[in-house]
């Protein structure tokens, strides 16, 4: 064999080898895009095999960020902790930013991360405590983080001191919600001395509202007072933070004059009221819905005990449906949870169990064994709020949001 014909001989091993890599390269890639979007329909559907699950709908969302921007006239920082209030974090922050949200806001480092690792690299902000050790990867990260102490700030100042990135912060001033936040007495100074700190950069200035969604007005207006104080302060000393918000959804929606440089609201991108005092305008649309199936229905005869501890006896031949929720997928274990099937609301009965309840159906006797039942949301003319569900509980519409857990699989539609 001469040398071209060795080399010819190497060349088509080549074209063996290197065709199907390339080619299963852009098939891996092409399946990883689509598995990243997997869960995002356009419409809604109809044939989920589960036996529970959330609907999701991102044009809703789309459609409240837009009219909280018509609102307020300002940018909007979304407020995505806690799983987008269960909605989904990942999902729901790349739909407000489709919308021209500027900013994502988190409680911990930790969901920042997540944002990070699934290729978000809009700005986002941190609203609770970071713990120094976290201040290097952070500004790495470009994720802005909170700052109210003396303390905290000099740790982040020692430990970005040698470092080529700046760490953004925002610093949170207390006005009257007796959390996190610094006397605003205290502020000014507090800013001027860390604008002096190598590497860090005041980017922001904020406060929070403890009752901006209640009829009185008082405390908001006494809160605003104390922090416009501040803001003057620091401009008769030469300085304006880039970044000066304050207005959660309920001031969004009431206070234009606390809607400084952005609003930052949560609960009303999901079309959920912020109070009973403060409701939503009537355009806002929730964007979940919570589902599940009647996977047993059967007959019993009088006298039979439902569930543990048999709380509920059947006084009669009874219609008993059980479905594939209990206090694991969010839902409280007490007595007199509500559902909808068929367009009619059926009752709880029974102990709650840790994946399942029990209904009394004797008044939807047309019902089925693997009918969709709704236990948030919309059927026929019959629909359950998470506002009725919070009242219900005791509670409000975050906390039943908040609640869904991870284990219940969630679906995206865009419409
Ligand atoms: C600091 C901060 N800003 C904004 C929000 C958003 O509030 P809301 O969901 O009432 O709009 C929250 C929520 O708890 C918060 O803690």
């Amino acid at each position: 064999m001469n040398f071209d014909e060795i080399r010819l001989q190497i060349a088509g091993f080549q074209k063996c080898i290197m065709l199907p890599i390339i080619g299963a390269g852009f098939f891996l890639t092409f399946f990883s895009l689509l598995r990243r979007h997997r869960l995002v329909y356009t419409r809604a559907m109809d044939n989920i095999a589960d036996t529970i699950w959330l609907e999701i709908n991102l044009g809703a969302i789309r459609r409240n960020v837009q009219r909280l921007a018509q609102i307020s006239g300002k940018p909007v920082m979304a407020v995505v902790k806690a799983n987008a209030y269960g909605h989904g974090l990942i999902n729901v922050s790349r739909a407000v930013l489709k919308e021209g949200v500027n900013r994502l806001c988190v409680a911990r480092f930790e969901e920042a991360n997540v944002l990070r690792m699934a290729g978000i690299d809009a700005p986002i902000l941190v609203l609770g405590f970071t713990s120094p050790e976290h201040a290097v990867e952070a500004a790495r990260l470009n994720i802005g983080l909170t700052v109210y102490r003396n303390q905290t700030a000099a740790q982040y100042a020692e430990v970005m001191a040698g470092e080529k990135n700046s760490l953004k912060l925002h610093v949170k001033v207390d006005t009257g919600m007796g959390r996190l936040g610094l006397f605003p007495e205290e502020a000014p100074a507090f800013v001027m001395q860390l604008r002096l700190k190598k590497n860090l950069v005041v980017e922001g200035l904020f406060t929070h509202f403890a009752c901006a969604d209640e009829i009185q007005t008082k405390t908001t207006e006494m809160q605003l007072s104390k922090f416009n104080k501040v803001i003057s302060e620091l401009e008769s000393g030469g300085f304006r933070p880039a970044i000066i918000h304050a207005a959660n959804s309920a001031a969004a929606l009431k206070y234009p004059e606390a809607a400084f440089d952005a609003i930052r609201p949560g609960i009303a991108i999901y079309g959920l009221d912020p109070s009973d005092e403060v409701p939503l305008p009537a355009e806002f649309e929730p964007a979940l819905a919570w589902k599940t199936r009647l996977t047993s229905l059967k007959v019993l005869p009088p006298g039979s005990g439902i569930g543990y501890n048999c709380r509920y006896v059947t006084t009669k031949k009874e219609r008993i449906g059980a479905c594939a929720v209990g206090y694991a997928d969010g839902l409280r274990r007490r007595l007199g949870n509500i559902a909808i099937l068929r367009g009619k609301r059926i009752s709880q009965v029974g102990g709650m169990c840790m994946d399942q309840s029990m209904y009394q159906l004797d008044g939807v006797p047309e019902a089925q064994a693997g009918d969709e039942v709704v236990l948030l949301g919309q059927q026929g003319e019959e629909r359950i709020s998470a506002e009725e569900i919070g009242r219900s509980w005791d509670t409000n519409n975050y906390e039943v949001v908040c609640g869904l857990t991870a284990r219940v699989p969630r679906y995206y539609i865009d419409e």
